[in-house]
């Protein structure tokens, strides 16, 4: 599939709403707590703004995936922090029915291909459940390094869930 990012924008609230909700169930396994306002226009037009305010303050960015120009997921960058470290962490999910054709490989690939050369960052992380075989495929199809196993790392559907660290400098693009 042709994949593309594009940046979000506060005009892309009933989009994001629409798509969050359709795979709620779906994604919740991989999810931090949210308000139940989350999986509307409103709450998603609240997360926007707050983007807007983040990328404005370069530390946060998000992007829409399109697969062959329909919507099909998002990735950000996030905790990005300049001086000696120049780091991000990534952050991604693709609805359930596009699983399995390679478009978060790409979505990756993409966001890589941003962040090392447009964005001038040394250093992506990432974290995965010690079970998610798909986002762990994923991270070293394009480069990522096993760091290790982090015990309770991030509070995901409900619990403190041990993660499994990933790292990819400039130097490895
Ligand atoms: C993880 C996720 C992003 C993968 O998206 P995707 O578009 O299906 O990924 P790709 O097609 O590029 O690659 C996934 C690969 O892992 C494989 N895979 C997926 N689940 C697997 C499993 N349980 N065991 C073995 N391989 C698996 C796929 O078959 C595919 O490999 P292939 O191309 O050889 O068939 C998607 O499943 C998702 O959004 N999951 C929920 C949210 C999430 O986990 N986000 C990441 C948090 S770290």
């Amino acid at each position: 599939m042709d994949v593309k990012l594009r940046p979000l924008q506060v005009a892309d609230a009933a989009l994001l709403a629409r798509l969050y909700l359709a795979e709620r169930d779906f994604l919740a396994p991989y999810d931090p707590p949210r308000p139940e306002s989350f999986w509307t226009a409103g709450g998603q037009r609240i997360e926007l703004d707050l983007l807007e305010r983040e990328r404005g303050g370069d530390r946060l960015h998000r992007f829409l995936i399109e697969a062959d120009g329909t919507p099909a997921g998002a990735v950000s960058v996030s905790r990005i922090t300049r001086g000696p470290f120049q780091s991000g962490g990534l952050g991604y999910w693709v609805a359930q029915e596009l699983n399995g054709r390679g478009v978060a490989t790409a979505a990756i690939g993409r966001v890589c291909e941003w962040g090392f050369r447009e964005a001038g960052l040394h250093r992506l992380e990432a974290a995965t459940l010690t079970d998610n075989i798909g986002s762990q495929t994923v991270l070293r199809r394009n480069g990522f390094a096993e760091i290790g196993l982090s015990p309770r790392y991030l509070f995901i559907a409900g619990a403190w869930r041990d993660h499994i660290l990933f790292a990819k400098t400039a130097e490895d693009h």
